[in-house]
C-alpha cells in the first residue's frame, strides 16, 4: 500500500466515523456543513502549499466538541478527537496539530482576534467561514436561530460588541444580528488566497439580503 493509499483508507476511516457521530440535525452544523466543508478545505488547500492529509481530516473534525453543540455548552475537543482517531496509526504529532486546528477553528467574538493558526488551519477556518456566508450561510444562520428560539428580527435590539468568548457564547439575540455581529465581519478575515476570492460574492449575497430584508421588514420594497 503506498503512503497516498494509507492516507486516503485514514480519512476514510475518520470520515465514517464522523458520519455516525453527526446525524443529520437542524442546526446547520450536521453532516452536510460538515462535507461542504472538508471539500471546501481540500479545494483551498489546492491553492497552498500544506499538508491536505491533516487539512482534509481537520475539517472532518472541525465541530467536534463545539460549545454550540454540546449540552454543557462546554468545550471538549481533545478527548473526543482521540477517540476518532483511535487505532488509525496517527502520530502524536499529527494528533496535536488536527487539536490545535479544531481548538481555535470558532470565530469567538467581533470583539477578540482570531488566534494565530497552521497554514493547514487557515485552510479549514476560511472552508468553515464561507459556509456561514453566501445561501448556505444565510439558511444556515435562520435554521440556527429558530432552533435556540430566536426571533429573526427585533429593530429593537441593534448589535453588540463583545471583547470576550465568555461574553459572545451568552449573546441570545436576534438573527439579523448575527450578520452585523459576525457574518458580514468574515471576508475580512479570510487569510488563503481561494478564501478572500470566494468570500467577494458570498459577503455581496449576504449584503444583498440584509438590506433587501429591513426593506421588506419596513413595507418599503
Ligand atoms: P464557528 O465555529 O465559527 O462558530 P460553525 O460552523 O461551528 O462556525 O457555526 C457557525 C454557524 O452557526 C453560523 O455561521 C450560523 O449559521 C450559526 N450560528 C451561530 N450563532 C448564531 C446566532 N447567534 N444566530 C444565528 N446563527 C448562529
Ligand atoms: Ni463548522
Amino acid at each position: 500500500m503506498t503512503d497516498s493509499d494509507a492516507k486516503l483508507q485514514i480519512t476514510e476511516t475518520v470520515m465514517q466515523r464522523v458520519r455516525e457521530r453527526f446525524a443529520v440535525d437542524g442546526s446547520g452544523h450536521g453532516i452536510d456543513h460538515i462535507m461542504r466543508v472538508y471539500r471546501m478545505a481540500i479545494r483551498i488547500a489546492e491553492e497552498e502549499s500544506c499538508d491536505a492529509f491533516i487539512v482534509a481530516l481537520a475539517a472532518l473534525l472541525h465541530d467536534v466538541g463545539d460549545h454550540k453543540l454540546t449540552e454543557s455548552g462546554n468545550e471538549n475537543h481533545r478527548n473526543e478527537i482521540a477517540a476518532l482517531l483511535d487505532g488509525t496509526g496517527l502520530s502524536g504529532k499529527q494528533v496535536n496539530q488536527i487539536i490545535d486546528i479544531v481548538e481555535k477553528v470558532s470565530f469567538k467574538g467581533n470583539g477578540v482576534e482570531d488566534a494565530p493558526l497552521s497554514h493547514e488551519g487557515r485552510c479549514v477556518r476560511d472552508s468553515d467561514r464561507l459556509d456561514a456566508m453566501g445561501s448556505i450561510g444565510i439558511a444556515r444562520a435562520f435554521a440556527y436561530g429558530a432552533l435556540k428560539g430566536r426571533p429573526m428580527f427585533d429593530a429593537g435590539q441593534k448589535p453588540g460588541m463583545y471583547d470576550s468568548f465568555s461574553d459572545y457564547k451568552k449573546n441570545t439575540s436576534h438573527t439579523i444580528n448575527h450578520f452585523y455581529e459576525k457574518l458580514l465581519l468574515l471576508k475580512d478575515r479570510m487569510e488563503t488566497a481561494a478564501g478572500k476570492r470566494l468570500a467577494e460574492g458570498r459577503h455581496a449575497m449576504l449584503e444583498a439580503f440584509v438590506s433587501d430584508f429591513l426593506l421588506e421588514w419596513d413595507a418599503e420594497k
